[in-house]
């Protein structure tokens, strides 16, 4: 992408010259779904003609660029990337052998980050001195990295969450040993596998350093979660804390170079509703055996299918060789005509959003849920890890969007070719199929709604941008001509059916 050239380490100096007023910095986590929520949310505050900063090592700010899905290339380069210099790390493979799909490979790369708090407190110190005003949002997970803003006087700093409310809910219920504040289901998956040992240190070292924040905001919206949602917003006020829920933050259009890939192009010809997409997201590796039994599944079930094989990110995703998964012999040619098989990077929201795409198999991670819920389109669940499994039962128990593939509790067997083809049958052949696409489209008109003017999430991003800013609300709007004033999709086929 030509137009992703990166913006070298002195640029910000005249943004800060040119403004003088507000600068916002962003601060991920470099793993694909965080870094991908906050390039969206980026482009969003930028296009209210806010400069925006986006922060990180020079491997995690590239990656995030030539993957951004959807967003439209003039509206990336406008964003000022800046590249932090980190210790070495080590890249090693994922293991597609591993029961347990925790992305393990990825420690490293997180260990490494936890040492930047001291470049990046030099860069807020040196952009504190020039902006009137400078609003830090970052990741939950980057909370250690970002302390230091506490001393600057006119800094302050916002948590942008990256998962469901519900997850969040769940994990600081069952961290306080306190029952879930809401009903809930009756038997929801346990946190056990969910996450490795040093997942759970590095998230430890967060927990006081978070207490500087000033705000949350959440990649979701009351059409979804309304009442988890009413009862965090209580809870940080009493922290004096504010709360804006401003989700689904996808583009509303589609512009990304990645439009013309050739899966595209086969879902133009394909029926309405009958592919179902196979996608497992960017920290999963499947085994052999597992992937064997997918194939044959997905080809005993006889439905269309487009489905996404690749092997879990590196921490580097640009650091040498990565498995090349086989498929069983002769597959590629029996399902010639029924499916295909993409190995590169897939453009997603584009897939979901095609009136062809009837279903959506996947693991559930939360870039995927929002996606598949924006878009109407049913879930085939499979979660592997961190807050899938709850985000699962949203899916399927909550919201009744979506079937469970194979339960939490059964993690550790091979899910077995029947049961593929089982679960593709009844989503995208049967008539409880039909149901569950028709509840997918409700939700999805609502969930677009709130992101339109007058709807919950725009009213609450443009209050949030008031707030940055210190104007009047009536004065906020977007400037910029390629993110119209709501932030989802409104191209999308499915949901403007329903
Ligand atoms: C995983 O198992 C396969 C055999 O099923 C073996 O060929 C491969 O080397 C193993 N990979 C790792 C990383 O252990
Ligand atoms: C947000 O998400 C993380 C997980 O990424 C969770 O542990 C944290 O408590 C959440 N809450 C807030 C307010 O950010």
């Amino acid at each position: 992408m030509a137009s992703c050239n990166d913006t070298h380490e002195i640029s910000y100096e005249n943004t800060i010259a040119e403004q003088a007023q507000l600068v916002v910095i962003m601060v991920p986590f470099p793993a694909q779904g965080h870094l991908n929520q906050l390039l969206q949310l980026s482009c969003l505050i930028s296009s209210y003609g806010i400069p925006v900063h986006y922060v990180g090592s020079a491997i995690h700010n590239r990656q995030a660029k030539v993957r951004a899905n959807s967003l439209n290339p003039l509206d990336v380069v406008k964003l000022r990337f800046h590249d932090l210099t980190t210790p070495a790390f080590d890249s090693p493979p994922p293991n597609p052998n591993s029961t347990n799909k925790f992305p393990l490979q990825l420690q490293p790369v997180w260990y490494a980050m936890l040492s930047l708090r001291q470049p990046v407190a030099e860069y807020l110190k040196h952009i504190s001195m020039q902006a009137k005003r400078v609003v830090v949002i970052h990741d939950p997970l980057m909370s250690v990295v970002v302390q230091d803003i506490a001393s600057i006087p006119n800094a302050d700093s916002y948590v942008f969450n990256c998962s469901s409310a519900y997850f969040h809910s769940s994990f600081e219920s069952e961290s306080l040993g306190k029952p879930f504040p809401i009903e809930q289901p009756k038997n929801v998956p346990s946190f056990e596998g969910c996450f490795s040992d040093d997942a759970f240190k590095i998230g430890a070292l967060q927990v006081e350093p978070m207490k500087y924040r000033a705000g949350d905001i959440f990649n979701t919206c009351r059409a979804l979660e309304g009442p988890l949602i009413d009862l965090i917003e209580r809870e940080d006020a009493a922290e004096n804390r504010k709360l804006w829920a401003i989700g689904p933050i996808l583009p509303s259009k589609s512009l990304s170079a990645n439009s013309q890939h050739k899966c595209l192009e086969w879902l133009d010809k394909q029926a309405r509703n009958s592919v179902i997409y196979v996608s497992f997201g960017t920290t999963i590796s499947l085994s052999d055996e597992e992937i064997k039994e997918l194939a044959m599944g997905l080809e005993q079930s006889k439905q269309k299918f487009i489905w996404v094989l690749r092997d879990a990110d590196k921490g580097n995703v640009f650091d040498g060789e990565v498995r090349r998964a086989e498929l069983p012999d002769g597959f590629v040619e029996r399902v010639k005509g029924l499916g295909m098989v993409v190995r590169d990077w897939a453009p997603q929201p584009e897939i979901l959003a095609h009136p062809s795409t009837g279903g959506f198999m996947s693991h559930c991670g939360w870039n995927s849920c929002i996606e598949s819920i924006t878009m109407g389109v049913p879930i085939a669940a499979w979660p592997m890890h961190s807050d899938q499994p709850r985000n699962s039962v949203l899916i399927t128990e909550i919201w009744k969007t979506g079937l469970i593939v194979r339960e939490w509790g059964l993690r550790e067997e091979l899910v077995k070719a029947s049961t593929i083809e089982n679960v593709v049958r009844r989503l995208m052949a049967l008539e409880e199929g039909n149901t569950i696409r028709k509840r997918a489209e409700e939700l999805a008109a609502a969930v677009r709604q709130s992101t339109v003017e007058g709807g919950t999430s725009k009213v609450e991003l443009d209050s949030f941008i008031a707030h940055i800013t210190g104007q009047n609300m009536d004065c906020v709007s977007p400037t910029s001509s390629s993110i119209p004033s709501s932030s989802a999709c409104n191209n999308s086929s499915h949901a403007s059916a329903a």
